[in-house]
């Protein structure tokens, strides 16, 4: 299969580019590069063998889409070019809609002219409403997004339903949990410019890089206080890509994560396992739009897909260290 990554030099993309051609695909990457380097494709090259093609170019730029398209000929596009901080998504909201929502429009224009029928899209845990019942299905309700982020994927997901509705398009809408970890090889993973996420945070203080981690409530009602997420390491989640577009058909919405929720003090203490020491960390006030609990359940993915994440806590917290000591290149704001 061949098969265009939009935002394919990003974290996500990068190890879904390394499963894909590991199956035997061939991948095009199309990303601007505002949020990862050109640099990425060599790690890929390292880890598979095959080095790919990278496009820079935007994804609101739909001649750039069209062109790209011609001549890389995709049976599918995989659509993980997007902004997504929570965070800076209040402060810059448009910026938000902007580039998520009128990057899939721009897009499925530039599918639909060149005749691509099949579409997988990065959705996300943050498109359900919170105050429901964990484990959530697929069936849970969506909606009352804490943040522009959110909301943009809820606004996505609408824009790719109505699309298949209307056209013959194949959509597959994976809604991931929380990706952590990295490639087993250290050759690529998570390099943001500045971290938004809890294990880039702890991965920090570890390296001495700051000087703790603020821990935002040990008063929610979970197992130790602080607030429980479903933490999916970044390889499990690119195979679930690699399942995705061997089942295209219609309509379809999976999550993807493990099932298994864990605390901020049980993701700390996985890293401290790792380190065979304590990671400083300071309890912090709650932070704005912050919920107890957030868990997927997995089991329409198990079933249809086949999908079943490999991978543990301390497997993440080992590789997220090992690919930092390999390659950090420590901008903190
Ligand atoms: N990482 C997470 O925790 C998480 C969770 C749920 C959903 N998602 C979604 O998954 C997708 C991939 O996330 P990621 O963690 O790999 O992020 P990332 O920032 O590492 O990758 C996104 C890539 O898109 C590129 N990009 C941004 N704007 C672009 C534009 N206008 N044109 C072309 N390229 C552009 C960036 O340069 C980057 O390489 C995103 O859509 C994100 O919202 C991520």
């Amino acid at each position: 299969m061949r098969v265009l990554l939009t935002g394919g030099a990003g974290y996500i993309g990068s190890h879904t580019a390394v499963n894909l051609i590991s199956d035997g695909n061939k991948v095009l990457l199309y990303d601007n590069l505002s949020n990862s380097d050109a640099s990425v494709i060599n790690g890929i090259a390292a880890i598979t063998g095959v080095k790919p093609t990278l496009i820079k170019g935007d994804v609101l730029d739909e001649i750039g889409l069209v062109n790209a398209i011609e001549k890389f000929k995709p049976d599918a596009v995989i659509h993980f070019a997007g902004l997504k901080s929570v965070k800076e998504s209040s402060l810059k909201p448009l910026e938000y809609y902007s580039t998520n929502v009128g990057g899939i429009v721009t897009l499925l224009r530039a599918m639909l002219k060149t005749g691509v029928n099949n579409v997988v899209f990065s959705s996300s845990a943050t498109v359900y409403d919170s105050r429901q019942k964990m484990p959530v299905d697929e069936n849970g309700i969506v909606g009352n997004a804490a943040n522009p982020y959110g909301e943009t994927k809820i606004i996505c997901e609408k824009i790719l339903a109505d699309i298949w509705r209307r056209y013959s398009l194949n959509v597959t809408i994976l809604r991931y949990f929380n990706p952590i970890g990295a490639h087993p090889s250290a050759m690529i993973g998570e390099n943001p410019v500045y971290p938004n996420n809890l294990a880039p945070y702890i991965t920090e203080v570890a390296l001495g890089k700051r000087e703790y981690l603020g821990v935002f409530g040990n008063d929610y009602p979970t197992v130790d206080g602080t607030g429980v997420r479903d933490y999916i390491h970044v390889c499990d989640l690119a195979e679930g890509h690699s399942l995705a577009l061997k089942n295209m058909d219609g309509l379809k919405v999976y999550n993807l994560g493990t099932g298994k929720g864990s605390s901020v003090l049980e993701v700390l203490r996985a890293f401290c396992n790792v380190e065979e020491r304590d990671i400083p960390y300071r309890i912090m006030p709650r932070r704005e739009g912050d919920v107890a609990e957030l868990v997927a359940c997995c089991d329409k993915a198990k079933k249809e897909l086949g999908f079943a994440p490999v991978y543990n806590l301390t497997d993440m917290a080992r590789s997220c260290l090992a690919y930092a000591r390999k390659n950090f290149s420590g901008k903190i704001k």
